[in-house]
């Protein structure tokens, strides 16, 4: 048998039951039936600051080597540590949560100096659940996360997208954002 594939998920919604936990939940069940690894973070309950610009993460190539000690140092150390990332958000204002989107600016120190990129190799994928329509904010989630995945030169494999997203409750028996979430599982491969 081969090595386990390693997942770190993010999740950026503040509601532990809502619909991107959810949502995030039947990614987890299906890659935990793959056999996979996985380790995930609630980021609105960490404690942690916004990059601040100081650079001094670029001259170090092996590891993040943010200075800022708080929470999201575990969380960097992971997705180094991780095959795949699963980054789940909300879509607020047209955006991802603000917790998701301090996260992921401190991706900047994983791109380095010399031109290397910590994450490159790793598969990203992903989950987003939205009030509206795909082209309520949903879509420029999804651009986001690409084009983040291609800066890194990691492998995007695509995204759930879990439109007209309103009670939690409702979204429990949403059948098509399963089916979604096994799908986007199985794209996820050691
Ligand atoms: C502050 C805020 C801003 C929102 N902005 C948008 C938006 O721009 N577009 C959209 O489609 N839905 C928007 N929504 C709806 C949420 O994206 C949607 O209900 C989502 O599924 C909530 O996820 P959660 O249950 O994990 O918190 C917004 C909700 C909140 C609370």
């Amino acid at each position: 048998m081969g090595k386990k594939l390693k997942v770190v998920l993010l999740n950026g919604s503040p509601r532990r039951k809502g619909n991107t936990a959810t949502a995030l939940g039947w990614v987890e069940q299906a890659l935990e039936e793959q056999g996979a690894k996985l380790r995930r973070h609630e980021l609105h309950w960490l404690a942690f600051r916004g990059c601040l610009h100081c650079d001094s993460c670029k001259r170090r190539d092996e590891a993040p080597a943010c200075k800022l000690r708080d929470d999201l140092r575990e969380v960097l150390d992971d997705v180094v540590w991780a095959d795949a990332l699963v980054v789940a958000s909300p879509v607020y204002c047209w955006k991802v949560s603000g917790p998701t989107a301090a996260a992921l600016d401190r991706f900047y120190c994983f791109f380095k100096e010399s031109g290397r990129s910590l994450i490159e190799g790793k598969q990203v994928a992903g989950v987003f659940t939205a009030g509206g329509d795909k082209r309520d904010g949903l879509d420029l989630c999804v651009e986001m996360l690409k084009r983040l995945s291609a800066y890194g030169r990691a492998a995007y494999r695509g995204s759930l997208a879990g439109v007209r997203c309103d009670e939690p409750a409702q979204t429990r028996e949403r059948k098509d954002l399963q089916r979604q979430a096994r799908a986007l599982a199985a794209r996820l491969k050691r």
